[in-house]
Formats: C-alpha cells, sequence, structure tokens
C-alpha cells in the first residue's frame, strides 16, 4: 500500500489515456491540507492558491485500472514473467530475453521503456561508464498503517512535534492511512497495536484521545532516501519513474513524477511514429532530469520541514518553527509552497 496522492495533472493524464473511469468516481478530491505544530494548526488551501486540487487514490486501484484497459483493449500483457534479461541496447532497437510461462522467449523492440523501478534490469543495463548517480538517506523512518477507522479529518494532517513527525491520510471515508516517524531500523513489530495509537494521539491531537481508532489491517516501514540517476537515456532504452529517482515519502511525489516521465515518453514516441522525428524523444532526459530534480528538491524541503533529525541541536528546531510560521504568516510562501505541492511549478 503506497502513497496515494495523485497531483490534478496526474489525473488529466489517466482521463486523457481513457482510463479515469473509477478514478473519477472514487477518487477523493482535496482542496487543502493541514499543518500542525506546537499546538497551533493551520490550514494551507492549495486549490484557493493555486487554482487545482489533489486527489487521493490508491495505487493499487491505478495498477487495477491499467490492467482492466489493457485487457479490454485486447493489449497484450503477461504475468509471472522471470529471468528478465536486456540482452543488447542498440541505436536502432534492442533485445530482451525472459522466460515465459516456463519458456525462454526473445523479444526485439524499436524502443524500450524501463519501468521496472530501481531493482530492476534497465536501470542496470546502461554501461557503467555513462552512468552517473547521486544518492543519499534519512536518519529516520516511517511507520506505515492502514486502519478500519475513519480519518479524523476530511483533510490531510501533516503534524510536526518534538516527539517526530506524524501524518494522518486516507484510502476512503472510513479507511484511514497513518504514518509515525520512527528511527530508521527500528523492527516493524516493535510498538504494538496501541502503543502505535497512542503515539498516533499524541502526535496529531496533542493527546486528547480524539483520534479514532480501529483495526490495524497492514504495517509497513518506509525507509527515507533519494536517488537520481543523470542518465535516463541511453540509444533506445529510457529510464522512468522509480528506476530513474526515488524520493523520499513526504511530499508524495514518487507517483506522480514517474507518470510525468511516462507522459513526456509517450509524447515522444507518437511524435516520432507520427512524423518520423526524434527531436522530442532526443529531448526527454534534459526534461525529465530538470523536473525530477525540481521534484527532489521539494521532498528534501518536507523532509526536513517535518522531521526531527537524531541530535537536532535546539537552534535547527528553533529555525524549522520559524519555516513552519512563515507558512502561515506569508500568503507569498503559502503559494510558493502550494505551488510545489500540487506539482505546477516543476517543469
Ligand atoms: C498517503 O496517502 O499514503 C500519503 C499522503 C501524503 C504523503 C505521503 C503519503 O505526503
Amino acid at each position: 500500500m503506497r502513497a496515494g496522492l495523485l497531483e490534478w495533472s496526474t489525473v488529466e493524464a489517466f482521463r486523457a489515456a481513457g482510463v479515469a473511469h473509477r478514478l473519477d468516481r472514487h477518487g477523493m478530491v482535496h482542496d487543502g491540507m493541514e499543518l500542525r505544530h506546537d499546538g497551533a494548526a493551520f490550514r494551507l488551501a492549495f486549490s484557493e492558491l493555486t487554482g487545482v486540487p489533489m486527489v487521493v487514490y490508491g495505487q493499487q486501484e491505478i495498477v487495477k485500472d491499467l490492467i482492466g484497459a489493457r485487457l479490454e483493449s485486447q493489449g497484450e500483457i503477461h504475468f509471472g514473467v522471470t529471468d528478465v534479461r536486456i540482452c543488447q541496447v542498440g541505436v536502432d532497437g534492442s533485445l530482451v530475453q525472459c522466460t515465459l510461462d516456463g519458456i525462454p522467449v526473445e523479444i526485439s523492440c524499436e524502443f524500450l521503456a524501463g519501468c521496472d523501478g530501481h531493482h530492476g534490469v534497465s536501470r542496470a543495463a546502461i554501461p557503467a561508464q555513462r552512468r552517473s548517480s547521486h544518492q543519499w538517506a534519512y536518519p529516520f523512518a516511517w511507520l506505515g498503517v492502514l486502519a478500519k477507522a475513519p480519518p479524523l479529518s476530511p483533510e490531510l494532517i501533516y503534524a510536526v512535534t518534538d516527539r517526530g513527525f506524524a501524518l494522518q491520510s486516507m484510502r476512503s471515508p472510513d479507511v484511514s492511512r497513518l504514518y509515525l516517524q520512527v528511527p530508521p531500523n527500528e523492527p516493524i513489530h516493535l510498538r504494538s497495536d496501541e502503543e502505535i495509537w497512542h503515539e498516533l494521539d499524541l502526535r496529531l491531537t496533542g493527546g486528547t484521545g480524539k483520534l479514532p481508532t480501529g483495526t490495524i489491517t497492514e504495517r509497513v516501514l518506509v525507509g527515507l532516501r533519494a536517488h537520481v540517476e543523470e542518465h535516463m537515456q541511453y540509444r533506445t532504452l529510457f529510464l522512468l519513474g522509480d528506476a530513474a529517482h526515488i524520493v523520499p515519502p513526504s511530499a508524495a511525489k514518487g507517483l506522480n513524477m514517474a507518470v510525468a516521465d511516462a507522459r513526456l515518453l509517450a509524447e515522444g514516441l507518437d511524435h516520432w511514429y507520427r512524423s518520423g522525428r526524434r527531436d522530442l524523444l532526443d529531448g526527454y532526459q534534459s526534461h525529465s532530469l530538470r523536473r525530477a530534480w525540481h521534484g527532489q528538491e521539494f521532498s528534501e524541503f518536507m523532509t526536513s520541514l517535518l522531521h526531527v533529525s537524531p541530535g537536532e541541536s535546539a537552534a535547527q528546531r528553533r529555525m524549522r518553527r520559524a519555516r513552519l510560521d512563515l507558512l502561515r504568516r506569508s500568503s507569498t510562501a503559502a503559494t510558493a509552497f502550494a505551488e510545489q505541492y500540487v506539482g505546477l511549478s516543476r517543469p
């Protein structure tokens, strides 16, 4: 169960692709969010500030919708594919080998879209001398739970406390998605369900007991890390989404950045097949990379704004509070933040 917060441009991309029927019906439109710190709360009305809302819709639901659309259009789709190997990446085409239903298969193609994540084969298929990357990790993790409990509030709540960060999100009007900042190597079952609810209530409501509780149906531990591949394109191979860049989940940008990559590559391929011109395809990397760094920068900004770092000094803590305070006091600062949060200011 991964982040399910869609930017408006992501929703529009699904609409344009004709796969938004269920999203339009079940997606929960959000016009604002709440930031809580030092016992105070303020609402950041991003729809009002930027003209676009965000939509909460689970990633698994998107995967279902995409698979459904592919099957409906009689498109080819294979499950249980193993031993995937990219044997050749040429200037005119690429070659992939894999095992399909127990049978070794070779697939030759004009272009390869590497959408197979950080641990996939695509990233590794770019020759080492052509690769360079940047990566770093944050000294904390998120313990995420899915619970049969109505959310405390219909809007997301980002709570910054001296005990650490907490986030209230949701998947439906009676299913909450909640996160706690925890030490990076905390065993996932260290805390009992009661302890988790208690800590969430402390951080989200100041311990008033107002947080609705219920059965926890799922737990995940999410490490916070960042990665950017500087080469997202090699001959006829293109890297998209997590294969090219990982962001910490603080701003929920991962899926949205992946969809933006897919859209850009699709435009490039469409242009190539219609006009025989490669200019859009050739520009894929410079555009995507610039955008990836914008996403990375905002994710870094939100991560440092929301979390307490181990060993943080009192001065650093005070400065974080001043940064939060600025968002409340200055509509210019709030608007700049909102534009980045909804993804409008990314190139
Ligand atoms: C989520 O709903 O899982 C979610 C929402 C907002 C975030 C991260 C995760 O910033």
